[in-house]
């Protein structure tokens, strides 16, 4: 497994890739947002990026944990709950985002404060959760 000082996001890495080619699509195109958002911040045009990157999560959190999900179940992936809540705890973050989106709208604050949210949460579960199924998912598909 990767320790911290390895960590690679917001680029891609091929440390980062599952092994399963639409999961590893899927995660790259979340570290391309990460990472045009990180720009459009230090470019001082984030307030389009945001509400972007708010929509694109809103569907990606469904669509993206559902196939990880439906993948560990076929595999008989033993941590499957644990990886879940996991997944469930994102899903509360991002509905926490949305009420403060809301009321705040995309500033430039916000813009700074999901940014360093999405990357602290992905870093972790990319390099700790989603590492943890890649041995078992391998053996299946
Ligand atoms: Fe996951």
């Amino acid at each position: 497994m990767l320790g911290a000082a390895e960590v690679a996001i917001p680029i891609w890495d091929e440390k980062l890739s599952t092994g399963i080619e639409e999961i590893d699509i899927q995660h790259k195109e979340l570290i391309k947002r990460i990472d045009e958002l990180k720009k459009s911040i230090y470019g001082g045009n984030s307030r389009n990026e945001v509400k972007k990157m708010m929509d694109f999560l809103g569907s990606y959190v469904m669509e993206h944990f559902d196939a990880e999900e439906k993948l560990m179940t076929q595999a008989d992936y033993p941590d499957i709950s644990k990886h879940r809540e996991e997944h469930k705890k994102f899903k509360k973050l991002y509905s926490d985002l949305v009420i403060e989106y809301d009321k705040r709208g995309g500033d430039y604050y916000f813009a700074l404060d999901i940014h360093k949210q999405l990357i602290a949460w992905f870093t972790k579960h990319l390099l700790e959760i989603d590492a943890a199924y890649v041995p078992f998912l391998e053996k299946k598909f």
